[in-house]
């Protein structure tokens, strides 16, 4: 029984990163796949003192723990992570142990830009090293243009993209 993980650093409700998740998961075909909220309260370490850490984080560290593997795909908001994601692992890294640690990751960006969220990309794989996931290093799926990037069906166009994740979700199931 595999179960991946799936979080997108969008919370718009038409997101393309979301749907880039979505059409990873297809091509990884787990046995169960869960889509991550990260729709949380900014970090405010009153709130943690006072209140706890609370129960939609403790939801997602749970689920991270518990997946086989994790896949994020962030948008690029001025060449960088969104504040969402940030803000999520900022409260994850508050929960009890880390859930992250040696957890197979792979990372993807879907963005307006044509380069894809290159730079996007790099400013998560810095946010993500002091968690010490096994993090795959390629092959770089950056979607460009995304808003013009899928079919109606959700299905990413064109060869190369969809070669590209063929290649990063097979890599991430060999590490599972
Ligand atoms: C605050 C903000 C900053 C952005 N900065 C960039 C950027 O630096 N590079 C880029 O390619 N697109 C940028 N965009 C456009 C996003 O790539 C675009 O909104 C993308 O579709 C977001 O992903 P989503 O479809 O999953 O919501 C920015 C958008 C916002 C709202």
């Amino acid at each position: 029984m595999t179960t991946l993980l799936g979080i997108s650093g969008s919370l718009r409700k038409a997101s393309t990163n979301t749907k880039l998740i979505r059409y990873a998961a297809e091509v990884f075909a787990p046995d169960a796949f869960v889509e991550a909220n990260i729709d949380f309260q900014l970090y405010n370490g009153d709130v943690e003192s006072e209140e706890g850490i609370p129960q939609a984080v403790q939801a997602l560290s749970d689920q991270i723990a518990a997946a086989d593997a994790v896949i994020i795909s962030t948008p690029e908001y001025n060449k960088a992570i969104s504040g969402a994601l940030k803000n999520a692992l900022d409260w994850v890294s508050r929960t009890e142990g880390n859930p992250w640690k040696d957890k197979p990751l792979a990372i993807m960006s879907a963005t307006a830009g044509r380069a894809g969220g290159e730079r996007t990309q790099f400013s998560l794989r810095l946010a993500m090293m002091a968690f010490r996931p096994r993090i795959l290093q390629g092959p770089e799926v950056l979607v460009a243009a995304s808003s013009e990037a899928f079919n109606d069906d959700g299905k990413l166009k064109g060869d190369m993209y969809v070669k590209l994740m063929k290649e990063l979700m097979g890599d991430l199931k060999a590490l599972t």
